[in-house]
């Protein structure tokens, strides 16, 4: 049978090794759990004993006995651990599984079988690890009406009109997969919200979803529409100081709460593209963000209120917008109160700075909102690996409080002492067989999950994990594959916005090349707004003589960012307008810097076109030819945007294209 990619990491085909088989069976002869296991550790230990089982080829019963080779779950505290943390440890008779809570064990055997699947022998066996980021989420911009905002793999996973009756068996595997990289909450409905998740009708079938992901340690969330009030709840305003309206999110509040005892919160998309929100009655993200957290109350719940947000034809940049309208309410915000701020300023671009808010609010807890659905990064068609893209944002110093202030430590909360911390994902997921359109858009979801876990890992022990436990352990093809991967995100960068080119695609499908686009409802949608190309050069000054967004870093950013000469050349055009002539610290000018990464990025399609045949005895037929011709339009694309950008920006800088880059063929 040809593997459709429903299983994704979870793969527990048998071991092809003998030896590697015998060993772990010798470990893993039964499970042993407590007469008295809650839903969840009965989960943890069904799906030991679900992986083991396949991968050792034999039966590994769950019983409340012990014996030689057993492997045992059990409940502890361990000061060490945290809430969240695992430990496992070789004991006289088998292995032993151990945490502060059931989530814990459960995330423990996901471990372990992690190690099997990646080919570890099972020798003097002793790991930890517990999360450094306390809220891990997935968000999804999934709509009622079951279509998927900025979706590519098909329509939305949530089947509302058949729940709260029928449960689709699709539901728990996602919960299996999440638990399995450490996701504790999912956002389950579109910032931009529907009101209709409130209602009593929609909350059972919330309730419904809840019940699904309880046992697997996940907590479910909604975004809420800022005008819920008036649209569903009969008021004339939506006022957050209007006392009828703090009365009717409580009331809304607790009815949540009876319905599901541990949900887990709202995310609001308030005064942003159109939404409602508390500046329609001149009061602040603050008193929004509060109010919602005095409705919480006593709830075990919080507010994630995004920051992503800009006006209608504003005069100014729209770089410095979110900076501007939430940096000044740092210290105004309850303690129920996390601010969700994505990756860079100004919307998931291929490759942007971080964001300055990171490293600016010290008293505010900041989630990181990152996004894995690739909506500016090639859809479900090209095949871009996103752990790079990621790690480059957590691992970026904002020096807020001296060097290696990084955004990580910011996020989770230790360098300016929050106990709350967070995460997002912007989900890839839909109804799609494979999940997410490209297979290797599993990677993305994979890599966000752990990395949510633990930022230090690296994307490429992440890839190659990933690679061994969704495709092939055969080693050189895990090497070709992991390669492709590595270097898949800058190739991306190279054909479509290099240098420092943002916000240049296509206009509101975000597909494609448009950099010529000059006339838009709002200026700041336009392609010739972010690129600024003319006779003299291309780039936005962004310095103190242009717009001064680089202002908003600390001093020591600013310093290195605001020098064309120190500025890394990835990032040069986010910040400055640089002659055609000008020559860069490649050593090249502007023009031939320019279209060379243009055309060698065109050009490590083809190679990543190569790697990936050099796999094909390794991996399963049809996904191998699903992603050569995924490949196919990749590279195709690779020359359309090549050509329209190179051939666009020529007609500003007049300059030939380097004859190197175009031999006669
Ligand atoms: C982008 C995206 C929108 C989305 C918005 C957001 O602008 O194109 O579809 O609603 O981000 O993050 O709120």
């Amino acid at each position: 049978l040809a593997d459709d990619g429903y299983r994704l990491w979870l793969k527990y085909d048998q071991l092809p090794e003998a030896g590697l088989r015998k060993a772990w069976q010798a470990q893993a002869k039964s499970i042993s759990l407590d007469n008295n296991a809650s839903p969840t550790l009965q989960t943890a230990a069904h799906e030991l004993q679900l992986g083991l089982q396949g991968l050792l080829g034999r039966p590994v019963p769950v019983s409340a006995s012990g014996g030689k080779g057993r492997i045992r779950l059990r409940v502890a505290p361990d000061a060490a651990l945290g809430r969240e943390g695992y430990r496992i440890s070789a004991q006289k008779d088998g292995l032993e599984i151990t945490g502060p809570t059931d989530a814990a064990v459960l995330y423990g055997c996901f471990a372990l079988l992690r190690q099997v699947q990646t080919g570890q022998l099972p020798d003097k066996l002793s790991l930890s690890s517990q999360p450094r980021i306390q809220h891990r989420l997935l968000n999804h911009w999934d709509n009622p009406n079951g279509t998927v905002e900025r979706g590519y793999a098909g329509s939305s996973i949530w089947k509302w009109q058949e729940l709260p009756e029928r449960l689709d068996p699709r539901y728990q595997d996602y919960a299996r997969a999440n638990a399995s990289i450490g996701i504790n909450g999912v956002v389950l409905n579109n910032v931009n919200a529907s009101a209709r998740y409130l209602t009593p009708e929609y909350l059972q079938k919330v309730a419904a979803l809840a019940g699904v992901m309880r046992p697997y340690g996940i907590r479910v969330y909604l975004s809420v529409f800022w005008a819920a009030p008036k649209v569903i709840g009969g008021l004339p305003t939506s006022d957050p100081l209007d006392p009828k309206v703090k009365q009717w999110w409580k009331a809304r509040t607790d009815e949540i709460y009876k319905t599901i005892p541990d949900f887990g919160g709202f995310l609001v998309k308030a005064n942003s593209e159109g939404e409602p929100g508390p500046q329609d009655y001149g009061r602040n993200h603050a008193d929004g963000a509060n109010m919602l957290a005095q409705a919480l109350g006593a709830h075990d719940g919080v507010v994630m209120w995004r920051a992503f947000v800009y006006k209608a034809n504003s005069k100014g940049d729209r770089f410095k917008e979110a900076f501007e309208e939430f940096q000044p309410l740092d210290g105004k915000f309850d303690p129920k109160v996390l601010v969700q701020v994505k990756n860079g300023p100004i919307d998931f671009q291929a490759r942007e700075p971080f964001h300055p808010l990171f490293g600016a609010m010290p008293r505010t807890p900041l989630v990181l909102e990152v996004q894995l659905t690739q909506e500016y990064l090639g859809f479900a068609t090209h095949l871009v690996y996103l752990g790079p893209l990621i790690k480059e944002c957590l691992d970026a110093d904002t020096h807020s409080q001296g060097p290696g202030s990084t955004v990580a430590s910011v996020v989770d909360g230790s360098l300016e002492k929050h106990s709350l911390s967070g995460i997002a994902g912007v989900a890839n997921i839909g109804s799609d067989r494979n999940w997410t359109g490209h297979p290797v858009g599993q990677a993305n979801w994979y890599a966000f999950g752990r990395l949510a876990w633990d930022h230090t890992l690296s994307s490429a022990a992440i890839a190659e994990e990933w690679t061994c436990m969704t495709l092939t352990r055969q080693p050189q093809a895990v090497a070709a594959v992991t390669d492709v991967l590595n270097q898949s995100r800058d190739i991306y960068v190279r054909y479509t916005t290099p240098l420092g080119l943002h916000h240049i695609m296509g206009q509101s499908l975000h597909y494609g090349p448009e950099p010529w686009l000059a006339k838009s409802d709002r200026a700041d949608w336009t392609s010739v707004y972010y690129h600024k190309a003319d006779s003299v050069g291309l780039g936005f000054n962004r310095t103190a003589t242009g717009s001064n967004a680089l202002s908003l870093y600390a001093p020591a950013v600013r310093q290195r960012w605001g020098n064309p000469a120190t500025c890394p050349p990835d990032y040069l055009l986010w910040f400055h307008h640089v002659g055609w002539g000008q020559q860069l610290s490649t050593g090249r000018s502007l023009w031939d810097e320019l279209t060379t990464r243009y055309y060698t990025g065109a050009d490590s399609v083809r190679w990543m076109q190569q790697r990936w045949e050099q796999i094909k005895p390794a991996v399963d037929a049809e996904l191998h030819a699903d992603v050569a011709a995924r490949l196919r339009i990749q590279h195709r694309e690779a020359l359309w945007w090549r050509d329209a950008c190179v051939l666009y920006f020529q007609t500003f800088s007049r300059r030939p294209i380097p004859p190197a880059l175009t031999p006669p063929t």
